[in-house]
């Protein structure tokens, strides 16, 4: 399934794009939301009001239309995206995504993006078989670009041989790979936090806090990977949004709880985020001015909702399986054991965050894993790795 998954379609000018109808429909089908990108040459082969038809939305073909730029920018589009699909990817659209050409809608949308490309090339066999268009595709596998066929058979211009685009049914096949769909976790739903909050002090001033977000985020990919549907609720990263993910920015606790709460039913819930413990008990609502009589001021704290225990403790709501982190300097396990029932959440990821760990803001982490069952320790790896692992772990709970 690919419910809430979100495709961008970029339908570019071959013979094929008539496929790119069946296409939406199969996706549609499937659950997936999907938005189309017509290029000029496209639209001599299919018809935007077919495709605006299928989509139920509107066809995206100018740069410069003033109306799609306040509506709707290339940036915009590519953000809004999981997955971008060129169908069919012609010998020129595969040239210019190669050199980083972007003359129109398209392939400005295709320069722009971070999120994963897959392709479905559609060509003559000898243009397919040219050495420009062989080193092209070397180079763009190499950066990342997925790619499905093209496969064998006749062909509209009445040769033989590779070039065909590949059926609908086989690119839907692609894109459920590409998106995770088919793993484990389909059909589930993770909501995942991350990083650190801001708590406002005054219009220019907060109190933060040292979380780079990496562990977090890592978990959120880890989990779409496996085929969930996952919003991350992340506070203030260097990060990029992850693709694949739904990414909801917040900056105050209480606005993280908020998200949460929106994002509810989940069936798990992973708090990796560094949630501010205290918040100023009033904002000002003008930067404070410093000099004067009166001197520094004074800020009083209050405290900030525990998002992790009010995720385990939301009634109906409560996602089948949550999870929470434990970020401690000594007697690590003993602590997250008496964090586990304190916060009343199913797991707890302890970590050593002792002076010299190199946890915080770092690459690598000791973890060990609480729960009813009592505690493993996991050895030190990468971020990615625990992710993975605990997406693992996480699937293996709803399979077993
Ligand atoms: O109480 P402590 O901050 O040590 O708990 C850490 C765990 O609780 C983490 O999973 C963190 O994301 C979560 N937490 C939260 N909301 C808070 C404080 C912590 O969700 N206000």
């Amino acid at each position: 399934m690919l419910r809430g998954k979100r495709v961008l379609l970029i339908v570019a000018g071959g013979i094929a794009a008539f496929k790119s109808l069946e296409l939406v429909r199969r996706l549609r089908g499937r659950g997936a939301m999907v938005r189309a990108v017509l290029t000029e040459a496209g639209a001599e082969f299919v018809t935007p009001l077919s495709l605006q038809a299928l989509t139920e939305d509107k066809v995206y073909r100018d740069l410069f239309s003033l109306t799609d730029e306040s509506e709707m920018g290339h940036i915009q589009l590519s953000r809004d995206a999981d997955l971008l699909v060129v169908v069919p990817a012609t010998a020129n659209l595969l040239a210019k995504m190669r050199a980083g050409i972007a003359d129109d809608l398209a392939s400005t949308v295709l320069l722009a993006t971070d999120k994963p490309v897959l392709v479905a090339p559609a060509m003559n066999v000898r243009m397919w078989q040219h050495p420009a268009t062989v080193e092209n595709i070397q180079v763009l596998r190499q950066r990342g670009v997925l790619l499905v066929g093209p496969t064998e058979g006749d062909m509209a211009c009445g040769e033989f041989g590779p070039g065909r685009m590949s059926e609908p049914e086989e690119i839907v096949a692609a894109i459920e790979q590409a998106l995770g769909a088919g793993g484990p976790l389909s059909g589930r739903r993770a909501l995942v936090t991350s990083g650190p909050t801001w708590e406002p002090i005054d219009p220019v001033r907060y109190i933060a806090n040292r979380s780079s977000g990496k562990q977090g985020h890592a978990i959120a990919v880890a989990l779409a990977r496996l085929g969930a549907s996952t919003t991350l609720v992340t506070g203030p990263t260097r990060l990029a949004d992850p693709a694949g993910v739904h990414t909801v920015h917040i900056e105050s606790a209480r606005e993280m709880l908020e998200a949460c709460s929106a994002a509810l039913p989940a069936d798990v819930a992973v708090c990796a985020a560094a949630v501010a413990d205290w918040r100023t008990a009033q904002q000002a609502g003008q930067k404070i001015k410093k000099g004067g009589n009166a001197g520094p001021p004074t800020l009083e704290l209050a405290e900030n909702p525990d998002i992790l225990a009010s995720l385990a403790a939301a009634g109906a709501k409560r996602p089948g399986l949550v999870i929470g982190f434990a970020a401690e300097t000594e007697t690590v396990v003993s602590h997250a054991t008496e964090k586990r029932r304190r916060k009343g959440c199913d797991w707890i990821v302890a970590n050593d965050v002792s002076p010299g760990s190199g946890t915080f803001g770092g690459d690598d982490n000791t973890v060990h894993l609480v729960s009813e069952a009592g505690s493993e320790d996991w050895p030190r790896m990468g971020k990615d790795a625990v992710a993975s692992r605990l997406a693992d772990r996480i699937a293996t709970f709803f399979t077993a």
